[in-house]
């Protein structure tokens, strides 16, 4: 066990269509290495399980390589294996899932099964060191939208405040986005695009922001019909779509929803820190509006930098550093892949 104690972790992340592979020790960051199939995906607008999984195929030893490499660490130097579990792409989680139990076999060393979710959420600490004892967290991903209360990562079950009822933020973002002819994925297009735009042109609506709604709630499909009726009716109308003007106006829409509702989350719960995390997390008007809104609440903001707030392997061997160092018992090579487990605890059992 004494070696377990000042583990260097590997995290290995293949949820969706990045490779991630990243090593941690004591919440610090000792290298990474990432590889996407991205642009494999690009002319069908989405992510193609069967390609992405034939990616993390070739491109996992390589990312592992690359990774211990930059971190200057050799096989004999890792004291456990962290791998993403679940939830995600059930044909991309198994390739990580079979990969890291090949390693920990190989090297002799403990496997963690990691929640992906914990594992955007404890990607901050590896930037601004370890999590507050109590916070809310925001994830913002593509697949996922919700409120978090979370103590101690490592140990205590994760409270759901509130998660989507229908369409991730994330997926809006990608949805809205093929509705304007921009490229996949959608989130970055969109925050380009609105850059020459104006986010008051166009009064999308909030949703769920109404007197008898679920003042925590969130709902994004709607919002995308709203753009999609819109979009048609310039074309009705003949007129040429304004792209950059529908797209601020809608990343405001969303920037707006998810950082009032986080600030009143906070205040609910009398919880001073919110970190907010997912590939929605990189949207620069969902960070500047909330930075300016917990300001004024007397929050302390969180934001991990954008390259660890969408997929990555270090966020997952944070988690793995956690886990070992708080002592919990690893889960062994008869750990599975969980496609759609539902967020209650950083460790998948
Ligand atoms: O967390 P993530 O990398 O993968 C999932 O676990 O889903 O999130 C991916 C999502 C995609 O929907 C992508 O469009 C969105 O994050 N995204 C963004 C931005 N960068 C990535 N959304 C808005 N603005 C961005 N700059
Ligand atoms: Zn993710």
């Amino acid at each position: 066990m004494t070696r377990m104690t000042a583990a260097i972790v590997l995290g290995i992340e293949t949820s969706c269509d990045e490779t991630g592979v990243g090593l941690v020790r004591n919440g610090k960051l000792l290298g990474d290495a990432l590889a996407s199939s991205m642009d494999e995906h690009v002319r069908f607008g989405g992510v193609v399980p069967e390609i992405a999984a034939r990616a993390h195929v070739s491109a996992l030893v390589p990312c592992v390589r690359e990774a211990m490499r930059r971190a200057a660490v050799l096989p004999k130097h890792i004291g456990a294996i962290a791998v993403t579990a679940g939830p995600g792409l059930a044909t991309a989680l198994h390739i990580g899932v079979a990969a890291a139990k090949a390693y920990a076999a190989a090297w002799d060393v403990p496997l963690y099964g990691v929640h992906h979710l914990a594992g955007h959420a404890a990607a901050d600490l590896l930037e601004h060191g370890a999590l507050p004892a109590r916070c809310v967290v925001l994830i913002v991903s593509g697949g996922h939208t919700s409120l978090l209360v979370v103590g101690d990562l490592a140990r205590d079950e994760i409270v759901h405040l509130s998660d989507t009822i229908d369409d991730a933020a994330g997926e809006a973002f990608d949805k809205v986005a093929r509705i304007l002819g921009l490229p996949y994925p959608g989130g970055p297009a969109i925050d380009k695009a609105a850059r020459d735009g104006d986010p008051a042109a166009i009064a999308f609506p909030r949703p769920l922001t109404g007197p008898r709604d679920d003042e925590l709630g969130f709902s994004f499909s709607g919002l995308k019909t709203a753009v999609a009726r819109w979009v048609e009716r310039c074309a009705d109308d003949g007129r040429p779509v304004p792209v950059p003007d529908v797209a601020a106006s809608f990343q405001e829409a969303i920037a707006d929803v998810l950082t009032a509702k986080a600030v009143l989350a906070c205040r609910r719960e009398g919880v001073t820190d919110l970190v907010v995390v997912g590939g929605v997390a990189a949207n620069s008007r969902v960070r500047a509006l909330a930075e300016q809104r917990c300001a004024e609440a007397g929050i302390t903001l969180r934001v991990p930098p954008i390259r660890l707030c969408t997929d990555n392997g270090a966020m997952i061997a944070a988690v793995g550093d956690l886990l070992v160092r708080s002592g919990v018992q690893p889960n062994g090579l008869a750990i599975s892949a969980y496609p759609s487990v539902r967020l209650e605890r950083a460790q998948l059992n």
